[in-house]
């Protein structure tokens, strides 16, 4: 049987950027992959990087704002080893809300502070107490009801070709990647990891690291309660030059440098499925005209949908079960993109027994231990 020194289950953004950390630290590492490398969740996903962490759950926060801190290097040494170019903003995020709901650290804008609103946006100009308003003098403007709004300063990441960077910077440093091979189980002897077994082979390592997102609870002897949650998404082209990320109370739009406008999403308790609904794209999109009315003049360029991977407390499962070597970092659910390089940094430490220099005790498997055991003798080696 091949061996490697740690297999690493799933070439999402979880998997990829801890494998290449991994590598870096010397270990010879496989990445199985049961579809096409990072074609799932990450290939989907919208790539908001919630730069304050605010919105987060509180166990996420430090995390997150790590994860932020550590992005622009990252994004950085994924392009110098891939020789591609990776679609990083820094253009901030205007927030519109009808209830003037915002993330600690927003700015509210005021009519002093116009100059972060895009002429495209509509705005309420007669209400302008508390409002931020449109330019008044932009007449071309049609006028909405969209309340409150307020900017914080936040990046955004085109997650495709963060992926695709990242699977070339992956092979680039030597990291093997196996796709289209599905992980059954996890090899387990003597309360230790031994290697993956698959619906073809078996591979060996003495380190095995579930990144299976969405999929992580179908990897026996665990059964991580990692569940699917849809989110429907669509891509326009045509319409307004935004430039910054606008999040609205229904919707939000993600621009692209190369002009696409991301427009999202839904969350959907829908298993596996990945079809698109015709009418809920549309009523996306039509949430998105109300902010946005210069939107009405884009055409469609894409649509899709993807499994976030969701736990029972919305939080990721990062840490070492209780059989040795065998690790989970999955369940990052609508935050993915943004926790990879510190989620890749402290699995990294725990693998390579460090001191974890962050308290990851909350996002802890043992949490779920009692819904998480090994049943499955079967996953034992036969
Ligand atoms: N991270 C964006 C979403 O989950 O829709």
């Amino acid at each position: 049987m091949k061996s490697w020194d740690a297999i690493v289950v799933g070439a999402g953004i979880i998997g990829l950027s801890l494998a290449i950390a991994l590598r870096k630290q010397g270990l010879r590492v496989l990445v199985v992959e049961r579809a096409e490398p990072g074609h799932e969740a990450s290939w989907a996903a919208a790539g908001m990087l919630v730069g304050n962490g605010e919105e987060l759950p509180l166990p996420l926060r430090t995390l997150a704002v790590e994860s932020s801190r550590m992005y622009p290097e990252f994004v950085h040494e994924l392009e110098d080893e891939s020789g591609q170019k990776i679609d990083f903003r820094d253009d901030g995020t205007i927030f519109i809300s009808r209830e003037g709901k915002f993330p600690g650290g927003a700015e509210l804008l005021t009519e002093q502070k116009l100059e972060f609103i895009e002429p495209a946006i509509a705005f309420d100009t007669k209400d302008v107490g508390r409002r931020a308003t449109a330019s008044a003098t932009n007449s071309a403007l049609p006028l909405g009801t969209n309340g409150l709004a307020a900017y914080v300063s936040e990046h955004s990441v085109d997650p495709r070709s963060l992926l695709s960077a990242g699977i070339k910077a992956a092979r680039h440093r030597g990291v093997d990647i196996s796709s289209g091979t599905e992980v059954k189980a996890v090899l387990i002897e003597n309360s230790r990891a031994t290697g993956v077994k698959t619906d073809k082979t078996s591979y060996a390592a003495p380190i095995v690291v579930n990144c299976a997102g969405a999929w992580a609870a179908c990897i026996a002897p665990y059964k991580f309660p990692v569940r699917p949650v849809k989110g429907q998404m669509l891509a326009v082209v045509g319409g307004p030059a935004i430039k910054h990320v606008i999040r609205g109370d229904e919707v939000y739009m993600v621009p692209r440098s190369d002009g696409r406008i991301v427009i999202g999403s839904t969350l959907e308790d829908a298993g596996y499925d990945k079809k698109v609904n015709v009418e809920t794209i549309q009523r996306l999109f039509q949430a998105a005209v109300n902010l946005v009315p210069e939107l009405s003049k884009s055409r469609k360029h894409e649509d899709w949908a993807g499994l976030r991977p969701g736990t029972p407390d919305e939080l990721p499962i990062l840490g070492e079960t209780d059989s040795k070597g065998h690790f989970i970092a999955s369940g990052h659910y609508r935050d993915g993109i943004l926790l990879a390089p510190v989620t890749a940094k402290v699995m990294t430490d725990l693998i390579l027994n460090k001191s974890a220099s962050l308290d990851l005790s909350a996002l802890s498997p043992a949490r779920f231990s009692d819904q998480a055991h090994p049943d499955d003798i079967g996953a034992r080696r036969d």
